[in-house]
């Protein structure tokens, strides 16, 4: 895309706005500006980036929740810089559209902000990420810094942040008590004025998600935080029903694939037993 091309398409109407050509965090932040809601799914493989990004997706996440739905793991710990950049890459090469946002896993920033920015310049340069996102507050505040200096989008998380879960202990709401809802009120303007461009909210109180989203400018995405964000997010996983052994109250299944994928398989096991498969017309 030229410098000079507009972001959006005047051809192409979608629910009455003004459809992107291509996302950028300035659409992003316009889409907060016009309150046209955000759609953001997580995506780890080239297949199944390539149709959320026909299907319109303004945001793929290349989540460390790629550690739980593809490596099998019980939390996000796990999971390594390499394998984040294998999955960003895959999907980097199928997307024409969507604004590709990818984790930094666990240990990969903690230690001290020159780690971080080598590892999210390592994303940005190895996969072709467009941002990368970073879970904490005021803690990693000098990480989120020197990131930004080097020009590279960060997208803040905040509430229950899973790269966490030891410290938690448990996948409860998060601010539910007020020292920690004036924390998580403070951390996410802290990551406003540091420059980040968007903000995930993850199982917070819905009226806690509503004064942060109004009172910052840039966007917030949430997850089990209720309608008064700028963005919705889930796992693909989760919302296709592949995972079926995981369902939060913020959760709404569209599909049971795991069901159907195991439909599928036990009839091409019975083809094969029958040897009704493959039949001549499948055959050389
Ligand atoms: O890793 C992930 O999938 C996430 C989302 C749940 C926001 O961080």
């Amino acid at each position: 895309m030229s410098l000079a091309e507009p972001d959006f398409d005047m051809s192409v109407e979608r629910t009455g706005q003004q459809r992107y050509k291509r996302i950028t965090t300035h659409v992003l932040q316009e889409m907060k500006l016009k309150g046209e809601k955000i759609a953001m799914l997580t995506a780890y493989d080239y297949s199944m980036a390539t149709i959320l990004d026909a299907a319109g997706i303004d945001v793929i996440l290349v989540g460390d929740s790629a550690s739980n739905v593809m490596a099998g793991y019980k939390t996000t710990l796990p999971i390594t810089l390499n394998e984040m950049i294998y999955h960003a890459a895959s999907v980097v090469r199928a997307v024409q559209r969507a604004l590709v946002v990818v984790d930094l896993p666990f240990g990969t920033y903690q230690g001290n902000s020159k780690e971080a920015l080598s590892s999210a310049i390592r994303i940005m340069k190895e996969a072709g990420a467009n941002a990368i996102k970073i879970e904490g507050g005021k803690e990693i505040q000098e990480s989120v810094d020197r990131i930004l200096s080097a020009g590279i989008p960060v997208m803040g998380h905040l509430g229950l942040t899973p790269q966490s879960i030891h410290k938690f202990g448990t996948y409860v709401v998060r601010a539910t008590e007020e020292k920690e809802a004036r924390k998580l009120l403070l951390d996410a303007h802290l990551l406003e004025e540091s420059g980040c461009f968007s903000l995930v909210l993850e199982k917070i109180p819905s009226i806690l998600a509503k004064e942060v989203s109004s009172g910052l400018k840039i966007p917030t995405i949430g997850i089990g935080a209720g309608p008064h964000v700028d963005g919705q997010v889930l796992v693909l996983h989760d919302m296709l029903g592949i995972t079926h052994n995981f369902s939060p109250r913020f959760l709404r299944r569209y599909h049971n694939l795991y069901e159907e994928i195991k439909g599928s398989v036990k009839s091409y096991i019975t083809d094969v037993k029958a040897s009704s498969f493959p039949n001549e017309r499948e055959s050389y």
